[in-house]
């Protein structure tokens, strides 16, 4: 079953993720009686390949359809960006009953959802993501958000999709390096909640080194292939573990929607590389590239503390290198910085980092007890 249902203070909504799902766009949008004009705020970069088909598709259905292009990137998730959407908007005569459609990456949900929660108090909002992240996390759970020149996502707002339209088919469209980037947080959740999954990624994995082996045995082999490049081909594989990772999300989120205890596990992973990126500068590694060397620092930290055993922390490992991620520190970064960037993790509470460590596949636990000695001495010897 494709669909899935998020429980959220306002109401349910639902989550459908399917090879081709954005077809089926206007019967959703008729079954919930999202009937006013829709606003369709979509990344530049997508204007050719999903933006015109999408506006002329719902055109074709009766729809009166206003649309607005976003400059792709990080820094479009700013006030001024914010205000020229609200300009848009109520300068087009934006009413309550409208939608905003919100198609993209993550800077694009944020930052349209954001603008979709305070206009006129807030009109009805509908996430299209078309990145493997942003389908697994960002559009799923209702947060929205721009940047303040102190931090990342500092100002923003809970405020629930009434519909997420996960197309898996527009995957094909990211580049080799931003596909193997979002497996990171799908590998994530396995590690979190479900060991299924993990254990199906694997079992993904090995089936293509099998594949390889054969094939270099017959001399017929072209490269070394990952994972996440034999997914984008297998459309059926592809939507399922896409799916079932955001079932991980989906749950999360429907027990704990303003993040009071359970969704800060969604955190795994997120401490060290949250702080990779501030250190490293934004835009030089990917989200899910950095993500990926946090949940091997924080896997580490867990063995260390005796949480779990280095055979949890090499099975991680092997999965994020069988879809293409590195584990070792970027070369030449300072590591001091790292640590002291953790200290200002937004979960950091009472000057203590709340740490999510795993003590097994599909477990973790939240500790606020590590002692940062024993974290410093982690990311000092990692590679
Ligand atoms: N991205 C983490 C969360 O949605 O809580």
């Amino acid at each position: 079953m494709s669909i899935l249902t998020v429980t959220a203070s306002t109401g349910s909504y639902p989550v459908l993720v399917e090879h081709n799902a954005l077809a089926q766009l206007p019967q959703w949008l008729a079954a919930l009686k999202l009937r006013g004009t829709l606003w369709l705020a979509y990344d530049a970069a997508l204007e050719a390949l999903y933006a015109q088909p999408l506006r002329d598709m719902l055109g074709a259905e009766g729809y009166s359809v206003k649309t607005y292009a976003i400059p792709s990137g990080e820094q479009s998730k700013s006030q001024q960006q914010l205000w020229q959407l609200y300009d848009w908007l109520i300068g087009g005569g934006v009413e309550r009953r409208d939608t905003l459609l919100a198609l993209g990456g993550g800077v694009v949900g944020d930052l349209a959802g954001y603008a979709a929660a305070s206009v006129l108090r807030g009109i009805g909002l509908v996430q299209l993501p078309t990145t493997l992240l942003s389908m697994v996390d960002a559009a799923v759970g209702g947060k929205t958000a721009i940047n303040h020149p102190l931090g990342k996502n500092l100002i923003g707002a809970f405020y629930p999709p009434r519909l997420v339209v996960a197309d898996t088919a527009t995957l094909a469209s990211l580049s080799p390096r931003e596909r193997c980037a979002g497996w990171a947080e799908v590998i994530k959740h396995g590690v979190i909640r479900d060991v299924a999954l993990f254990d199906d990624l694997e079992r993904y994995a090995a089936g293509g080194r099998r594949q390889e082996a054969e094939s270099r045995s017959n001399s017929t082999l072209v490269g070394e292939q990952h994972a996440s490049d034999r997914l984008s081909a297998d459309s059926e594989q592809l939507a399922d573990l896409v799916r079932r990772a955001v079932k991980v999300k989906v749950d999360v989120v429907s027990a704990d929607e303003h993040e009071q205890g359970e969704r800060i596990t969604l955190n795994y992973g997120h401490t060290i590389g949250h702080a990779i990126e501030t250190v490293a500068g934004y835009g030089i590694l990917l989200h899910g590239e950095a993500v990926a060397i946090g949940l091997h620092a924080a896997a580490s930290i867990a063995a260390r503390v005796g949480l779990c055993d280095t055979t949890l922390v090499m099975r991680q490992q092997r999965l994020l290198h069988a879809y293409g991620l590195e584990t070792q520190f970027p070369v030449g970064i300072d590591r001091d910085a790292i640590l002291y960037a953790t200290l200002r993790d937004k979960k950091v509470q009472n000057a203590r980092i709340r740490w999510v460590l795993p003590t097994a596949i599909g477990r973790v636990v939240v500790r606020d007890d590590i002692a940062p000695a024993l974290v410093r001495a982690v990311v000092l010897e990692l590679p």
